[in-house]
């Protein structure tokens, strides 16, 4: 071959050289820490509004919030209308401007996030995606968006339960092919948009969903602020650590902090382990309204940097001893956080907890920082510690021993 007419060959490979690299660069940023941010959904459920999600993205700003990390602003089921005669679907009365609202989102420094599903309805009964899947991600991606949360719900009954009746093995390919469609539609709109799937962990969602695209999977079923749902849903995760990393995570759920009756200690404590298990950190409580104590818990940078440590590596629960559970999680350049959580309600500091170095892989005197009073400490072998009911200790290790 004439090298005159070998050299376009040469510059087509370069180019697509050049663009396979810089869309690879692309999908890694994506999600390469876990998504921070805020959704509308455990304060305002059905009753958000644009205004809402005005006054929300004001207040991170306001607050601090955005200089700590929290960048989406995501919002939940109910925002949908019905679908023109073209398939399109409005927004409805709630949400009369879709593109200026992420205007005026985006012009704030922030990102803005939506929720559909893969059913003819979401959860909240409101029109889903089922048939109309590229064209609403297109229509995500005229307006700004930078997220979707996708929920099974009606899916199972319209498609799964329908299609393959009595047979699980069958429904479970349907739903892992529903949202490798959306995947696919999403990455078609060359837009970044975060993807996270919310199936509620079924059919080991963690060992499937990167593959199709997904940045986050919800692990279970949905949380609520009380101390049992949140103790229950960490406890699911351990054994999961392995399947988060840069640009895919298990998502234990949005954050309660603020929410309900928690106690501080509660607060604390569901934070500090969000942030063990390298979830991603959304709050859901009335941003406008946040008490001092709340938004201290939300804005504690030191905790907010385990969450988001680039190593990735999700903590793993080292031993429980009676009530009190330790976890531990690795962090960039060797350091280590250390989580010491009374789990219990009724054992109280008349029987402290002897922390036992060696079962977290350490090896006498270690110098830690605590991370909620911020003062430097020294952790000893067989140290005696007295938690309340709830309350935890956290610690990062720089240079563990
Ligand atoms: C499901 C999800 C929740 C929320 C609601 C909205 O229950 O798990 O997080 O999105 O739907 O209808």
């Amino acid at each position: 071959m004439r090298l005159s007419a070998s050299l376009p060959l040469v510059a087509i490979a370069f180019y697509a050289l050049a663009f396979l690299t810089q869309s690879q660069s692309a999908a890694q940023t994506v999600a390469a820490t876990p998504p921070m941010g805020w959704n509308s959904w455990n304060y305002f459920a059905a009753k958000v509004t644009d205004k809402d999600i005005r006054d929300s993205a004001d207040q991170i700003v306001a607050s601090g919030m955005k200089d700590a990390g929290y960048i989406y602003v995501n919002i939940d089921d109910t925002w949908e209308d019905k679908r023109d005669a073209n398939g399109l679907l409005h927004t409805n009365s709630k949400f009369p401007d879709m593109k200026a609202l992420a205007d005026y989102v985006h012009s704030k420094g922030l990102k803005l996030g939506i929720y559909s599903g893969p059913g003819t309805r979401t959860c909240a009964n409101y029109e889903g995606s089922l048939g109309h899947e590229e064209q609403d991600a297109k229509m995500y991606a005229d307006w700004g968006i930078d997220y979707l949360k996708y929920d099974l719900c009606s899916f199972h009954r319209d498609v799964m339960e329908k299609q393959a009746p009595n047979d699980k093995a069958a429904q479970m390919r349907l739903m892992v092919a529903a949202y490798e469609k959306m995947g696919k539609a999403l990455k078609a709109t060359g837009r970044p948009i975060v993807y996270s799937l919310c199936q509620y962990g079924w059919d080991n969602v963690w060992e499937w969903a990167p593959a199709l695209g997904g940045n986050l999977w919800r692990t279970t079923g949905d949380i609520e602020p009380r101390w049992m749902s949140i103790y229950d849903i960490l406890s699911q995760q351990a054994g999961l650590a392995s399947y988060a990393g840069p640009g895919h995570w298990n998502d234990p759920d949005m954050l309660e902090v603020g929410n309900g009756k928690l106690t501080l200690a509660e607060n604390r404590t569901h934070f500090s382990m969000w942030a063990m298990l390298a979830a991603p950190l959304l709050a859901g409580n009335d941003l406008p309204n946040m008490k001092p104590e709340i938004k201290a818990i939300l804005t504690n940078r030191d905790v907010v940097a385990i969450d988001q440590d680039p190593l990735g590596q999700q903590a793993h629960r080292a031993y429980s001893k009676g009530e009190v559970e330790v976890w531990v999680r690795d962090l960039k350049g060797g350091a280590k956080a250390i989580a010491v959580m009374n789990v219990g309600s009724d054992v109280y500091s008349t029987h402290p907890f002897r922390l036992d170095l060696a079962k977290l892989g350490l090896h006498g005197t270690q110098k830690a920082k605590d991370l909620w009073t911020g003062k430097e400490m020294e952790l000893t072998n067989d140290m005696a510690l007295e938690l309340a009911s709830h309350d935890i200790l956290l610690v990062r290790i720089a240079s563990p021993k």
